[in-house]
């Protein structure tokens, strides 16, 4: 599939646009300073299930903290790496579904599964591993997904 580009300066704070590549929706997250901050905090990194993302879910540039090239802008592959639903992005609210100690991030609706605002998925949930970074670069704002 050919790369596809948006321009990154219209999405705001906390919000997510989907674009579509190669057949699967990618979700561009711009992450607000506080979400970042409570993705770095031990608590939250102990309910995860592979927090330094070991497994080679993101491309070398991406293996990092925020699973990003930057800080602020997320971008991965919409598709639950159980068996392939589109998880929910939920900011904020608490699902009732998964726990109560919710941080922010997506939801898969399928069968639980949950994943922090980075798309490492928690520990206990029925997903192996972490959401997929697709390749892609930045030219100023403008975001290219694809190589
Ligand atoms: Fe997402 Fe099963 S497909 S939890």
């Amino acid at each position: 599939g050919a790369p596809v580009s948006l321009d990154t300066s219209s999405i705001e704070l906390g919000q997510m646009v989907t674009v579509e590549w190669r057949g699967k929706p990618i979700f561009i997250v711009r992450r607000t300073p506080e979400a970042l901050d409570r993705m770095t905090q031990s608590e939250a990194l102990s309910r995860l299930a592979d927090p330094e993302s070991t497994e080679p879910q993101q491309p070398e540039y991406a293996s990092n903290r925020f699973r990003s090239r930057g800080e602020e802008f997320l971008v991965i592959e919409g598709v639950c790496t159980h068996l392939g639903c589109a998880p929910q992005y939920i900011p904020q609210v608490e699902p009732q579904a998964f726990d109560s100690n919710w941080q922010g991030g997506f939801f898969c609706p399928c069968h639980g599964s949950a994943f922090d605002l980075a798309g490492r998925v928690y520990r206990g949930v029925p997903a192996p591993s972490n959401l997929v970074v697709p390749p892609h670069f930045f030219e100023g704002a403008v975001l290219t997904i694809g190589e």
